[in-house]
């Protein structure tokens, strides 16, 4: 069987509206990322962030490499830790509501949630990093070949972790006074055919040798690796070959020989393939086991809700300013983490959200001095748009007093109930009308509206001779409700 590494990261058990915790929690459990990789990440995105971030000013610190870190320099990282914590943690207590007005303002928030922009930091990807960077350590000191298959969902962050270890590795290359890295980049999308990749893999290995044209570039490899070479000093490649699907779906020989590769005697190939397929690895690793290889694999998950909500503060946290309220931001990270855990998807949706908040001042009057955060409606509004669920479009189309009475049948079944009556529904429907000072129908117009909830199969109806005795179940799932009403503003008050 192949030696499955699995991200075995728990899911943290928070509330997306406390703004402290989740960090504090997740901070203690990733103190090695602070300490580690992080320290050597390449990736300085807040530079292109504009502002700069207070953990990275901690972070940051010339000449402080993993080497000095690792040396015993315990007491300063100890300290470094508890700031880099506190800044993290101050940077969402004390900060201003931003204006969405400002165009600064807009496009430096816009560029902090862009999928082109990298994190400074990896959140929530610790695990899955470091097994791939000791894989790559271990393989490159003692010179043995090898293959590494990384899989997971689009967006759950491998290319953007597997950026992240590049870094870290050519930093360990540095420190460690080995060889510089050898690394070469494949995005086998790009690739004008799958055979192409033997062709890239030969050049590089052999730059200065002719090509030989009676024989096919995998050949030469094959031949290459099957005997001793006559330099005694063996060169190690690391070959990443991301979207690694479009060999699998292309030619699937291709990926065996690819692999096989790094089974050969003389073999100078670190094979990392990554894929989003994620049954991958049940279809083509037996077939790999037979042939005698067999890669490591390190799968990504989907993101949690609460890994999304980690990872959209972490990249607002570098602004001055507060965005979002936070149960706009539980609502994003609840809905993606339920269909996908894609993560690219996410930022999209908060972006989507901003550009409604400022629509929406766009048709206000007063816009010159607006401070106003992305709310819950806002967001609901840019996740129908993305994943345009039909129920959640068909509840925000329904006449007002048909949404009141859903609203209400909500609140209801909030307390803990199953089902209720018609008239049990009636009165909430009429506490709803009273609050937000709309005339309440009378309970025959609510009995009508139940039926008609009931034949769209919103709602479920018992028999009864008495219409307010008739039990009333909901028939789909009570957050699409919540998540349908939340995109309309009149509920915003009813449903908290
Ligand atoms: N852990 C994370 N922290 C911050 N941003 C992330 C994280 N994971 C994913 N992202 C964002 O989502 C985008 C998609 O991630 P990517 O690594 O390209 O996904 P994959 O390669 O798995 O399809 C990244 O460019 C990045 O902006
Ligand atoms: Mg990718």
């Amino acid at each position: 069987m192949p030696s499955i590494a699995e991200s075995r990261s728990p899911p943290t058990s928070i509330s997306a509206g406390d703004v402290s915790s989740p960090y504090k929690r997740r901070l203690r459990s990733n103190s090695d990322l602070i300490d580690g990789l992080v320290l050597n990440t390449p990736i300085n995105s807040c530079s292109q962030l504009k502002i700069k971030s207070p953990r990275r000013c901690v972070s940051d610190s010339p000449g402080r490499t993993r080497a000095n870190v690792e040396n015993g320099d315990a007491c300063s990282l100890t300290r470094m830790k508890i700031s880099a914590k506190k800044k993290l943690l101050d940077s969402f207590l004390d900060k201003p509501i931003w204006n969405p007005t400002d165009s600064d303002q807009s496009s430096a928030v816009k560029e902090a949630l862009h999928v082109s922009t990298a994190p400074s930091m990896i959140v929530c990807r610790e695990d899955e990093q470091k097994r791939i960077v000791e894989f790559c350590k271990q393989s490159l000191e003692q010179k043995k070949s090898g293959s590494l298959y990384i899989c997971g969902c689009p967006g759950t962050g491998k290319s953007l972790s597997m950026e992240n270890v590049k870094g870290c590795l050519a930093v360990w290359a540095k420190e460690t006074g080995g060889q510089p890295l050898d690394i070469l980049d494949i995005l086998c999308t790009s690739l004008s055919s799958t055979s192409e990749i033997f062709n890239k893999i030969l050049k590089r290995s052999k730059p200065n040798k002719k090509v030989n044209g009676r024989s096919t570039p995998l050949r030469q490899l094959q031949q290459m690796y099957s005997q001793q070479q006559q330099s005694s000093d063996k060169k190690m490649m690391l070959v990443v070959a991301d979207e690694l699907d479009y060999l699998i779906t292309k030619d699937r020989e291709v990926l065996h020989d690819l692999f096989m590769l790094t089974t050969l005697p003389f073999s100078e190939v670190i094979l990392i393939g990554i894929a989003n397929a994620i049954d991958l690895a049940d279809r083509f690793l037996p077939k790999l086991q037979s042939l005698n290889c067999k890669p490591l694999v390190v799968s990504f998950r989907a993101y949690s809700m609460e890994q999304i909500i980690i990872i959209l503060k972490q990249r607002l946290m570098a602004l001055p300013y507060i965005v979002f309220q936070p149960q706009a931001l539980e609502l994003c990270a609840r809905k993606v983490a339920a269909a996908s855990g894609d993560m690219r998807k996410a930022l999209g949706i908060c972006r989507g959200a901003i550009e409604m908040l400022e629509t929406e001042l766009k048709e206000t009057i007063y816009t010159s001095t607006l401070t106003s955060m992305v709310r819950v409606d806002h967001m609901a509004i840019a996740l129908s748009r993305a994943y345009k669920l039909p129920i959640v479009d068909t509840i925000q189309n329904l006449p007002q007093h048909q949404q009141i009475v859903l609203c209400s049948a909500v609140r209801l079944f909030r307390k803990g109930k199953k089902d209720t009556t018609i008239g049990e529904l009636n009165k909430f429907y009429i506490d709803i009308c009273k609050s937000t000072l709309i005339p309440p129908l009378g309970i025959i117009d609510i009995s009508c509206i139940c039926r008609v909830l009931s034949d769209q199969g919103i709602l479920k109806l018992g028999q009864s001779r008495d219409d307010k005795l008739r039990r009333v179940t909901l028939q789909v799932d009570e957050a699409d409700i919540i998540f349908a009403l939340q995109g309309i503003r009149f509920f915003k008050n009813c449903l908290q």
